[in-house]
């Protein structure tokens, strides 16, 4: 995996963020076990609750595109687009990682830029997690 390529995907998908209300732009860099790599970015609404970040904005254009292989997630982010500090997953988007990822492989890299980042397993992010797996129990 080129975490760097990764990293710099997730970078320059910045500017594509739609965050009015917020002003706190996401984007998100998703690679699957084939290679390719699906970018999402937060995505506000002046409703306020349709908003989408950007993390599941990225899995969900994967996931309907028919992907359900990923190997890691590589996350930036900050206040008018400028990052400041790593940008760690929200609580809802580590779930939607679960129903789609092995926790103890899936890689997420929360970067502030593409030689500095800090690389967790979701297993790490989402200790004891409830996925697919625990309906058949
Ligand atoms: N946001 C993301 O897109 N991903 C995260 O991991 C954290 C938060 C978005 C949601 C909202 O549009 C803005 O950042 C402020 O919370």
């Amino acid at each position: 995996m080129d975490r760097k390529k990764l990293i710099q995907a997730a970078i320059d998908g910045l500017p594509r963020s739609y965050a009015p209300y917020s002003h706190f732009h996401v984007s998100a860099a998703l690679l699957c076990g084939d290679g390719t790599v699906f970018t999402g970015n937060n995505i506000e609404n002046a409703s306020y609750t349709p908003s989408v970040c950007a993390e599941r904005c990225a899995f969900f254009k994967a996931v309907s595109e028919g992907r359900r292989d990923f190997a890691a997630i590589a996350i930036c982010g900050g206040p008018d687009g400028v990052i400041k500090d790593y940008c760690t997953p929200c609580g809802v988007c580590r779930q939607v990682m679960r129903e789609f990822c092995n926790p103890s492989t899936f890689r997420i890299l929360v970067a502030k830029s593409a030689e500095d980042y800090r690389e967790y397993t979701l297993e790490q992010l989402l200790p004891d997690s409830f996925g697919p797996d625990d309906l058949e129990k």
